[in-house]
């Protein structure tokens, strides 16, 4: 019997190791001809697995919905996808408050699960990032609820207590991102625990030696399960001033949440932050992989503080300067795309994500959504540089925000309403079909389906070959054949047209020019082809009646041309 047991064990234990290591990612450092690695050239695509596809029925996506459309995303032109949380979590944040860092959520399915999702993305070429919350935990994670049981606890110092100022007031006057105060009295100690989001996310003290060790182990766990990369969540808020001084008030005036205007000065952007990325730099590069950060940069230099002094921090900070442009402006896109050109590192271009508004309704007039999807599509997938996309982009899927206070769920557009209506609008549903629940599940689901599902799904426009997702489709396909676009240089033209943005992506004797129409009236520019060394072009995917016709391009309103230059 007891032979029995011991030789149990030992398959088990066997298994288990090879779980861990059968999916593990084949280095595989292959560089093209201009030294550029797998992440330069590969399309990344946001999964917000909650609202991705549902396998199991019960209203939540989940992994095996992921992998069951696997073909769908490959047949897109997708390399990596990053999936937000999908660890155990009290789901406070949705995923974002998590429990355990080595396992994945009940609701999303099973560690079994994701390796089957892993080796099947291997076999497609697709890569995986998870999304590595860096900040803090969940208030019921197993180190923090040690560290609130006494102040002597082993993992005490692995959070931030402190003692109020005098009774009723917290340590100093930091507000939580999320509103309220950042602090909250644990009546087992008597003291402080700082949040800079929920008070259900207690930030970790990474000037603790365990818990940098903790959270290092975490990443390289990962590693050897087969992802290939993380998003590092919320990197900017990982320090706080140990002295905890006061931040400074802006101006007057409250916010959405009746909390004043403060400089993060003391709590945000400390510069101990940089020491932390060049270390999992060093653990990413030993795995070839990518981490890619939550930057909320607000010019170039703090850009180049990412990338690092020598490119030894964040392969791929997140270029949010761009989503900052929230109309169509040629001049403003021009600008911001000459600034993170001229950055230290390989560019990042996101347009939408899970925290903010979709950019079909950001940029879309309510009109010509649909082409206006095409113009921003094209702009942002023929630039030199690495595009994020977010689920549904690719269909036109809109924004659909909570119409009641009483129908939020993302808890910020609770306290926030009606200033802030939380972020639930972003994460509705993916848009498969025109069925019912737009065929994401036979459940109701737990955000409702907005009512394009019936015009705006991937079934309908597969067969409409002027459908947005078709556009996505092509574009994609030709940033992946085209090597002007994969390795060429970015060269503005007709840098003072307000009204088309154009630009030349050059590499040695292969050109590409794309022409935006930002406008509703027909336009026209010039390529300019003498004087940038070439003789002709040639259409290579444009929009119904845009064309070239010798130098010239003519666009339709907020019509594209993306034509290929030859000499
Ligand atoms: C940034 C994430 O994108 C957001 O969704 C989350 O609420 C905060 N970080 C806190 O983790």
């Amino acid at each position: 019997m007891k032979k029995v047991i011991v030789w149990v064990s030992a398959l088990l234990i066997c298994s288990g190791l090879l779980g861990m290591t059968a999916f593990a990612q084949a280095p595989d450092r292959a560089v093209d001809k201009e030294g550029h690695q797998w992440w330069q050239h590969a399309v990344f695509y946001e999964i917000y697995p909650r609202s991705f596809a549902d396998s199991n029925n019960d209203g939540v996506g989940d992994l095996k919905g992921i992998a069951s459309k696997l073909d769908y995303l490959k047949d897109l032109g997708v390399d990596a996808i990053w999936i937000s949380p999908c660890f155990p979590s009290p789901q406070v944040d949705f995923g974002y408050d998590v429990s355990d860092y080595e396992n994945i959520d009940p609701m999303y399915g099973t560690l079994a699960d994701f390796d089957v999702l892993a080796s099947e993305a291997r076999k497609r070429n697709i890569r995986i990032i998870l999304d590595f919350v860096v900040n803090h935990s969940s208030d019921q994670h197993k180190w923090f609820l040690d560290s609130k049981s006494s102040r002597t606890s082993a993992h005490r110092d692995w959070y931030i207590w402190r003692d109020g100022k005098g009774p009723g007031q917290p340590p100093n006057n930091w507000a939580s991102t999320f509103g309220g105060p950042a602090w909250k009295l644990d009546p087992t100690t008597n003291q402080y625990y700082y949040h800079y989001f929920y008070a259900e996310q207690p930030d970790l003290n990474w000037r603790n030696p365990a818990v940098k060790d903790a959270m290092f182990g975490i990443e390289t766990w990962w590693y050897k399960r087969g992802v290939s990369g993380f998003r590092l969540d919320a990197v900017d808020t990982l320090f706080e001033d140990p002295k905890l001084q006061d931040n400074p008030i802006l101006h007057p005036g409250t916010n959405a949440f009746g909390d004043p205007y403060e400089d993060n000065k003391n709590n945000t952007k400390l510069p101990e932050v940089h020491d932390v990325l060049r270390g999992l730099r060093k653990v990413a590069d030993e795995h070839n992989a990518v981490l890619i950060g939550e930057t909320w940069t607000t010019d170039v230099a703090e850009l180049n503080q990412y990338y690092g002094d020598g490119n030894n921090e964040l392969q791929l900070p997140m270029d949010f300067l761009f989503t900052m442009v929230n109309k169509l402006s040629p001049a403003e896109f021009r600008k911001q795309i000459a600034a993170v050109n001229g950055a230290s590192g390989w560019p990042t271009f996101v347009i939408s994500n899970h925290d903010i508004v979709r950019s079909y309704d950001r940029y879309g007039d309510g009109e010509h959504n649909d082409q206006i999807a095409k113009v921003m599509a094209a702009l942002y997938l023929t630039l030199r540089g690495t595009p994020i996309m977010y689920y549904g982009e690719e269909i036109g899927m809109k924004t659909t925000p909570p119409t009641s206070k009483e129908e939020v769920k993302d808890p910020i557009g609770r306290t926030g309403w009606p200033k802030e209506k939380g972020r639930d609008g972003e994460r509705t549903p993916m848009q498969w079909d025109g069925t019912a629940n737009a065929g994401f599940s036979k459940a109701a689901p737990w955000l409702p389906v907005p009512p394009t599902y019936e015009t705006h799904n991937v079934a309908a426009e597969l067969k409409d070959h002027n459908s947005v997702l078709e556009f996505y489709r092509k574009v994609l396909k030709l940033r992946h054949d085209n090597t002007a676009l994969l390795d060429g240089n970015y060269k503005a033209i007709n840098e003072t047209d307000d009204n088309v943005l154009s630009y030349l992506r050059i590499y040695k004797d292969h050109g590409t020019v794309v022409a935006l129409n930002m406008t509703n009236a027909p336009q026209k520019i010039s390529i300019g082809l003498k004087g940038n060394g070439f003789a002709s072009v040639k259409s290579l995917l444009a929009t119904e009646k845009s064309v070239a016709t010798g130098d010239d391009v003519s666009l339709e309103p907020y019509g594209v041309f993306i034509g290929e230059l030859s000499q």
